[in-house]
């Protein structure tokens, strides 16, 4: 079948997006699948997905909606968006108009989205999440990295993001902020919050305000910008993390009403691209965003039993005296490894890509380099996401015991077998440089 010259096969692809790697956390989890066809044992502590199922009124509403085929509304279902207004006011005390909300197949291609249509830099704290920075380059914009360190548990500071506004102060610029955050699991106290705000108000800065771990607060204790930055700060939520459907794809933009020019034009452009979302899972989601008593509990169990994790796995690291910054919220953990840096050196590991390869090679253990959210290649951080358990068995026994009781160290044992195995590879490993 010579019908076609081998020239007509020539790659033609957009600079913006040659040389771009895969999301590095689908290329970790690619490896990982990788070792475990070959037969080897495999703990997936590198892609960040919730390990609790969707809760089961949630499940019942979607298969109640199975039926819903017609195309929805661009903006999203009316009375989906009319849930998430109440969702705001109930968990955050913060009124929202339902037309100011925008509905999207997650929160991720609502962020590139807004990437896309404003036209301005993108400033981000380092560390921050994988995404962020590689879809500011697809669209062509600028990424400001704001440099952040271990003694501030890697918090965005005021004061640095002054300095980089002050350098062009009218120029257009979004941040985004995420807490509790990923990869660190921090959050930011109130008067920190207040602090950026009135930066953020200074410089007239768009803030997109990452909030899709916020349910997952381990003391259900969250608080929104938006409460002191209410004319400029956009909530980014969605299903994917506090209701374990990241699968399902749908996620959330509550806008403040002067941005409604925004909110409009991204519109336009997922009018031009995918249409609408899913309508079976918008049908279902009203009941997710409604809540019900099952909903609280389960909330309530995820919540005690990631906060009694991070409390063991924390222990376990300062112990191999790794340190790391103690999480509020989500699942992950940010240990930086510089304690073994002469005999990690020894071993011919200078970087934190280096350092995740050796690991999952030698220990099977999955995690991701610190660099891939931003970090100097050699400083000795990584990604831990403490996903890697049964997370109906751990809500079941989190459900069991009583209610003052913490999810301690030998429920974590019985219930997370598979993370304190893990953890013991690591401590191993780092024992025997
Ligand atoms: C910080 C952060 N923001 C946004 C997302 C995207 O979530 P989704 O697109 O599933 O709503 C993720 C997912 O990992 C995340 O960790």
């Amino acid at each position: 079948m010579a019908r076609f010259k081998k020239n007509h096969l020539q790659v033609h692809l957009n600079l913006n997006v040659r040389g771009l790697a895969p999301s590095a956390t689908l290329a970790i989890n690619e490896q990982s699948n990788k070792l475990i066809r070959e037969g080897k044992q495999v703990f997936k502590l590198g892609l960040g997905q919730s390990p609790f199922p969707v809760p089961e009124t949630v499940v019942e509403a979607l298969r109640q909606n199975a039926h819903q085929k017609d195309y929805l509304p661009v903006k999203g279902l009316p009375a989906l968006k009319e849930a998430i207004a109440g969702f705001n006011k109930r968990t955050q005390r913060i009124e929202s108009d339902p037309d100011d909300i925008l509905i999207g197949p997650g929160s991720k291609e609502l962020i590139f989205i807004l990437q896309l249509v404003y036209y301005g830099d993108i400033v981000i704290p380092t560390p921050s999440w994988v995404s962020y920075s590689p879809q500011a380059r697809i669209v062509g914009r600028h990424v400001n990295w704001v440099p952040t360190g271990a003694e501030n548990d890697y918090r965005l500071s005021p004061e640095k993001l002054d300095l980089i506004c002050r350098t062009d102060p009218e120029r257009p610029r979004v941040v985004i902020l995420n807490y509790p955050s990923n990869p660190t699991g921090c959050t930011y106290p109130i008067e920190r919050l207040k602090l950026l705000a009135q930066v953020a108000r200074k410089y007239n800065l768009i803030l997109i305000s990452d909030e899709i771990y916020g349910m997952i607060h381990h003391n259900g204790q969250h608080v929104s910008l938006a409460h002191y930055y209410p004319e400029g700060t956009i909530i980014s939520s969605g299903l994917s993390k506090w209701c374990g459907a990241g699968g399902w794809r749908l996620g959330t933009f509550s806008f403040p009403p002067n941005l409604k020019w925004l909110l409009n034009a991204m519109a336009i452009v997922a009018s031009e691209t995918y249409t609408a979302t899913s309508a079976p899972i918008q049908h279902a989601a009203i009941t997710a965003f409604n809540g019900n008593e099952e909903i609280n509990e389960y909330l309530k169990h995820s919540r005690k039993v990631l906060k009694g994790i991070a409390r063991y796995l924390v222990k376990e690291l300062e112990g191999m005296g790794v340190s790391v910054p103690h999480p509020q919220g989500a699942f992950y953990l940010f240990p930086n490894f510089e304690n073994y840096r002469e005999k990690l050196k020894a071993r011919g590991i200078y970087t934190s890509v280096e350092l995740s390869s050796h690991l999952i090679e030698e220990t099977g253990v999955a995690i991701l380099p610190g660099a891939d959210f931003g970090r100097q290649p050699e400083e000795l951080t990584a990604r831990l996401a403490y996903v890697d358990f049964d997370g109906r068995a751990a809500l079941e026994a989190a459900e069991r015991s009583n209610d003052g009781k913490h999810f301690d160290k030998a429920m974590v044992k019985e219930n997370c077998p598979r993370l304190v195995e893990a953890f013991d590879r690591i401590g191993n490993w780092l024992a025997d440089l």
